[in-house]
């Protein structure tokens, strides 16, 4: 089983500069410096990494987009937003091993040529935000950062931001506004990025996980990078496992693991708590679609489901999901799909920028009428007009907040229509519901 990235977490004094440089720590950009920025690209282009923010997208082919005009700068971004519910795997990773984005953020900037970059973190990770400038301190003294890093000519400033902890900060262009110090709301796109970033100057803004790929991509180069992994996920991902499992935690897994192996085994998450059957899985964050244990297991077609970009989303969103950003949230048999997308719902209400109306009123109405059916007040009609909305935020708004809020509620009915009728039927009581707005100190008791 393949470790590029945890591999040494447990080595004492990891998170330092002296420890992580005992463990092979800044070999890949030593290597890198010796190389020209193209080949650098090239190495990524092969190793067929994707971006492990959420979409996937491939990231060679992404810093081939970079405009280049003559004399104008390029900038270079990591998202340290994780806001995502369910995810918490970047936030691991600059914890325990900071020097490991650091490096693959320098091999990256040197790539793209850019001399300034950032790292953007969530406003309520500041301890993490001070484990990082500390790591990064360290580089300086070492001349691993400023002026003619290591006596190759190039030089590279990398400060952390820290958001105020807004999800929305998390959408790349939401982020680079508020990086720029204003609201984040998000851009309309084009132009991308690359070329219209910070400051309207290209920029590419890439993932925690993706940027800290970067170090093994380098160290064994692209070719074998790619024999790892299944198809067209290459390399190792992790995951943020949670819910209700014996062994919650952050894994890095190589792609291609079988869903069912990775539930059960002792490697992973150990199995069921306290015996219980699967239900359901959200298998990347709490924007993809939920799958019934059935589904999660095996495809439509009756194959195994891996843990890969391809085989989760095989089926499309009638019997598929996606990987996203790897936030593996199991439910037990004891789990209330309905309680949960409202809770879900809630999230996304409040996260919604209020740029685009379908967003901003969709996700208000989406959460309305969960708490009136979980109240014990809804119809059949409530659940038809719950599809409707959510079909009318799907698509129409500048960011895909408005997807993000809306597939669950489309998975959670396509696969769970009985459980909505049979609150509709029953006429529940708010009781636990209430008991969810007091520990989170929401309403009053
Ligand atoms: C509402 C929203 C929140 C997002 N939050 C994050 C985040 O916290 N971290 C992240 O890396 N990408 C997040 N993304 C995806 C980014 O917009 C962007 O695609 C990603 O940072 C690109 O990096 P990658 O190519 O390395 O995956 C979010 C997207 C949306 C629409």
């Amino acid at each position: 089983m393949a470790k590029l990235l945890l591999e040494h977490l447990d080595k004492p004094n990891i998170n330092t500069l002296d420890g992580y440089r005992n463990h092979n720590g800044y070999k890949a950009l030593e290597k890198a410096m010796k190389m020209r920025d193209a080949d650098i690209v090239e190495e990524v282009k092969k190793s067929g990494l994707r971006g492990r923010g959420g979409a996937g997208f491939p990231t060679g082919m992404k810093w081939s987009f970079i405009a280049k005009p003559e004399g104008v700068p390029r900038y270079l971004v990591c998202n340290a937003d994780e806001s995502e519910p369910g995810t918490f795997k970047d936030r691991y990773l600059m914890e325990r091993i900071p020097h490991l984005l650091i490096e693959g953020m320098i091999i990256s900037a040197f790539a793209l040529g850019a001399k300034t970059s950032y790292i953007y973190i969530r406003g309520e990770m500041m301890y993490v935000y001070h484990i990082l400038q500390k790591a990064i301190d360290e580089c300086y003294a070492a001349g691993l950062l400023g002026k003619n890093i290591s006596g190759s000519g190039f030089d590279h400033d990398l400060h952390v931001h820290c958001g105020a902890g807004a999800y929305i900060c998390g959408e790349e262009t939401g982020l680079i506004e508020s990086l720029e110090g204003k609201r984040g709301n998000p851009r309309i796109k084009p132009p991308f990025p690359a070329v219209k970033g910070v400051w309207d100057c290209p920029t590419v803004v890439n993932n925690v996980e993706t940027l800290a790929a970067i170090v093994p991509i380098i160290n064994m180069g692209g070719d074998e990078y790619a024999k790892i992994g299944i198809g067209k996920s290459t390399g190792t991902k992790l995951i943020s496992a949670s819910g209700h499992i014996n062994k919650p935690g952050v894994y890095e897994i190589e792609l291609g693991v079988p869903v069912e192996e990775f539930i059960y085994s002792e490697n992973y998450c150990g199995g069921i708590r306290n015996g219980k059957k699967l239900k359901a899985v959200v298998a990347g964050g709490s924007s993809v679609p939920i799958l019934p244990a059935e589904l999660i297991l095996k495809t439509a077609k009756g194959e195994p489901r891996l843990m890969s970009y391809e085989s989760l989303s095989d089926g499309g969103f009638q019997t598929g999901t996606m990987l996203g950003s790897g936030g593996f949230i199991v439910m037990d048999e004891s789990t209330s799909v309905v309680k949960n997308l409202w809770n879900f719902t809630r999230f996304y209400h409040h996260e919604s920028c209020g740029q685009c109306s379908p967003c901003r009123e969709g996700t208000g109405w989406m959460e309305k009428i969960l708490h009136k059916i979980l109240d014990g007040h809804g119809t059949i009609a409530d659940i038809d007009l719950l599809w409707d909305i959510q079909s009318k935020i799907e698509g129409k708004t500048i960011c895909p907040l408005g997807e993000a809020a809306s597939w669950p509620v489309a998975a959670a009915i396509r696969h769970f229509r009985s459980e909505f009728e049979e609150y509709v039927r029953s006429g529940s009581s708010m009781k636990d519901v209430k008991h969810y707005y007091r520990v989170n100190n929401l309403v009053e008791a």
